[in-house]
């Protein structure tokens, strides 16, 4: 009868053949009679319940069995169909099993691509927001590179800056997400410099008073030029802050001791190593071992005392050999690669 419906069907007469034959075929649908010899109809359905519950049991049963039939169906199987059978009943209650085989499936493959559709738009996310912390870089460099134009004489001081700040700050330690936000205000501590006329900059000769008051607005100038910038929010709270001093005599603010952002205090030490160990326009590099001396002098001062103590621990050579090995053109994925800074 199911043939001429075009089924496609295989009659199996006990329920270790059916066993054998549904590891093999995976068949679509199944009319199980309740009793065959070996395995019966009860038993073969709780094996199939384990072993693929999609496919759907119509339970082919007598009158005398109706109750059996019912206990069937609470254990997992789809409908029954009474022996002998009627042939609208049995097209039927097998439609009806069929179609719900097809959702079945279907919602499974709908799981399925809904999975692989969610993977494939977390990959391209990933993707996308690795693209934008590379431009974020690049962007960096951009405004780096812009300020070593204004000002020659310092070529570089940003980048040494940043290498320094990121080695100390990993041996004081500070949580990695940091270290990211620590390299960009580190990168970017002077950029307010940008708007500092280039004749003060490049002065040949102390500065006076009505210039030192023109060249310590940088700071806030670089602040304001950051802030509007989320992904540089907290970068720019250190730039504003990284020409204040331990015991509050700096600026702009006056902050004191730890109301001064620790990567500020930081980025200060970094800072003035950097600018004792190159030349500027009033006077030749100082040796490591007295911008050492100085850094220590300036403990609880000009500087923290811990980050002082930090930095006094890491040996001379580290730094010397970092100097050297920082030339230009320099970028933020050479920190990458040193290891300084997380990928
Ligand atoms: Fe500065
Ligand atoms: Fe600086």
């Amino acid at each position: 009868m199911l043939e001429s419906r075009g089924y496609c069907c295989t009659t199996i007469s006990n329920g270790r053949d059916a066993q054998e034959f549904i590891r093999k075929q995976a068949p679509d649908l199944i009319l199980l009679d309740l009793i065959l010899p070996e395995i019966d109809g009860i038993q073969l359905l709780d094996w199939l319940r384990g072993y693929n519950p999609e496919i759907p049991v119509i339970m082919v049963t007598t009158i005398h069995d109706i109750s059996t039939a019912l206990q069937a169906i609470r254990r997992g199987a789809y409908d029954y169909i009474l022996k002998p059978f009627e042939k609208d009943e049995l097209f039927h209650a097998v439609g009806r099993a069929w179609q719900h085989r097809q959702l079945v499936t279907e919602n499974k493959n709908y799981q399925i691509n809904l999975q692989q559709e969610v993977e494939r738009k977390t990959a391209e996310l990933t993707n996308a927001l690795d693209l934008l912390t590379q431009s974020y870089d690049d962007t960096l460099e951009a405004l780096g590179s812009a300020l070593d134009l204004q000002d020659m004489e310092t070529f570089g001081h940003s980048q040494r800056v940043t290498a320094y700040t990121i080695s100390i700050a990993k041996s004081v330690p500070v949580p990695l997400s940091y270290l990211t936000v620590l390299a960009r205000g580190a990168f970017l501590h002077d950029i307010g410099k940008m708007a500092i006329p280039g004749q003060i900059l490049r002065k040949p000769g102390p500065l006076d008073d009505p210039e030192k008051q023109i060249i310590r607005t940088h700071c806030e100038i670089g602040y304001n030029m950051l802030t509007r910038i989320p992904f540089l929010r907290d970068a720019a709270d250190i730039v504003l802050a990284h020409h204040e001093f331990f015991d509050g005599t700096g600026y702009p603010r006056g902050l004191c001791g730890e109301q001064i952002p620790l990567g500020a205090r930081i980025i200060s030490v970094a800072n003035a190593l950097d600018a004792m160990l190159s030349d500027s326009p009033y006077r030749k590099a100082l040796p490591m071992s007295h911008a050492r001396e100085e850094i220590r002098r300036g403990a609880g001062t000009q500087f923290d005392p811990k980050i002082v103590e930090v930095f006094l621990s890491i040996p001379e050579n580290h730094w010397i050999v970092m100097r050297e090995n920082l030339g230009s053109p320099f970028r933020l994925t050479h920190l990458k690669n040193m290891g300084l800074v997380p990928h």
